[in-house]
């Protein structure tokens, strides 16, 4: 049997002329693996057959979505993950499960490397190899877009000489990722950060402009995973579905930012992610009201490293998975309802409730009923600053003497 590579196929243009271009440049068979996490569009039997017209020995789909959804959206979620404070990490997400999936039909159908269709300025390479690096050392990656400098000219050159059933009429001038947690875009008339984007760059989200009645949605969560939305009971890949549907139609999590990428480019990139963004703020919104001030003050800036450590490759590393460790610990009394009102862009919470909850009525009011002792303040105060004044006084002193 000849050596085997197992390419990461999304279907499109680079990865069905790189399945050729691996069995030229490297003698192996390809086999082509496509994933679904909800990015939508196409049937993945579709995909398979593409796959295998394209010279693929064989073609495996793998529908990911529920696996996506509980095991690495979740604790995104858990982590509040935004990247920038802005970005829900959608292909950082994506990536290391997909990696997965290439060492697993790597060790099943007996191949030596694994391959996938990156560039060599982007983060995804990264992501791909440092997750197979920690998965299945023994494997080597490949990654033919990169390695051989093939462009996208020399790609629409080597479909047509060599009959690929591709559309070259389906050319689009942006780089798209999509799956279940939003849509990334890039390139095209968006390298000029001044441009504004325009609205057909859209998919999962109306224009917030157009202003829709409002909806109000009430999340319940527990343990920090949503479970129902108005009392309906719903698994975690459905909350996010029918969230992206119904906080797209108020155009909810539309970012447009100047990213730093981990090769040290800065790049401007537009993404939205309606579901990810309603669900982010509802979470924070809860947490706020069930953990304990430093605890929430202090996970705050864990959730930071972890996006950080997701962006950059490294979901399957040590420390990855001590912080998963304390962030799951946090989440064991983050169990409530948020209510939210969906509008215009922006999703508000407006109501926030848990048997949980460590608010206290009679601390917080300033209406009759008020259990605080206020008078306790005044002494809490001068020991608080106490420091504050002894060093105040020392350097005062100093400035005395050295005035002398
Ligand atoms: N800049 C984003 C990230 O690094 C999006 C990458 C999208 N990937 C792509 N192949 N178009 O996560």
């Amino acid at each position: 049997m000849s050596e085997r590579v197992v390419l990461a196929y999304s279907g499109g243009l680079d990865t069905s002329v790189g399945i050729g271009w691996l069995k030229d440049a490297t003698g192996k068979e390809v086999v082509a693996l496509a994933v679904d996490v909800g990015q939508g569009g196409e049937d993945m039997e579709d995909i398979r057959q593409r796959a295998l017209a394209c010279g693929a020995v064989d073609a495996v789909v793998v529908d990911a979505k529920e696996e996506f959804a509980n095991d690495y959206l979740m604790p995104a979620l858990k982590a509040n993950a935004s990247y920038q404070k802005q970005y829900p990490l959608v292909s950082g997400l994506s990536r290391p499960l997909i990696a997965k999936y290439l060492a697993v039909t790597a060790h099943e159908l007996g191949a030596d490397s694994v391959a996938h269709g990156c560039t060599g300025k982007g983060n995804d390479q990264v992501r791909f190899e440092a997750a197979i690096a920690a998965l299945a050392p023994e494997l080597t990656s490949i990654a033919p877009v990169r390695d051989l400098a093939l462009t996208r000219d020399k790609a629409i050159v080597y479909a047509q000489e060599h009959n690929l059933p591709i559309e070259q009429s389906k050319k689009n001038p942006y780089s798209i990722d999509k799956n279940v947690w939003g849509r990334t875009l890039e390139t095209g008339f968006l390298e000029d950060p001044w441009n504004p984007p325009i609205e057909d760059l859209y998919e999962y989200t109306q224009n917030p402009a157009d202003v829709q009645p409002a909806d109000e949605i009430i999340i319940t969560f527990e343990r920090g995973v949503p479970v129902a939305i108005d009392g309906k009971a719903q698994s975690p890949l459905e909350i996010v579905q029918n969230l992206n549907a119904l906080a797209g139609k108020h155009g909810i999590g539309r970012i447009d930012i100047i990213e730093d990428r981990l090769v040290g480019i800065k790049s401007r990139e537009i993404y939205e992610t309606p579901a990810a963004t309603t669900l982010i703020v509802a979470h924070e919104a809860l947490e706020n009201l069930t953990l304990e001030r430093d605890l929430n003050r202090y996970k705050r800036k864990v959730e930071a490293d972890w996006a950080n450590l997701v962006y950059d490759g490294l979901w399957f590393s040590a420390l990855k998975r001590s912080l998963d460790v304390f962030i799951d610990d946090t989440q064991r009394h983050v169990s409530g309802d948020i209510r939210l009102t969906l509008q215009g862009g922006r999703a508000v919470v407006t109501g926030q409730r848990s048997t949980e909850s460590l608010y206290d009525f009679d601390l917080a009011t300033y209406d009759t009923g008020d259990t605080f002792d206020q008078s306790l303040s005044k002494g809490f105060i001068e020991l608080w600053s106490l420091p504050s004044r002894i060093s105040a006084r020392r350097d005062a002193q100093q400035k005395h003497v050295a005035g002398k």
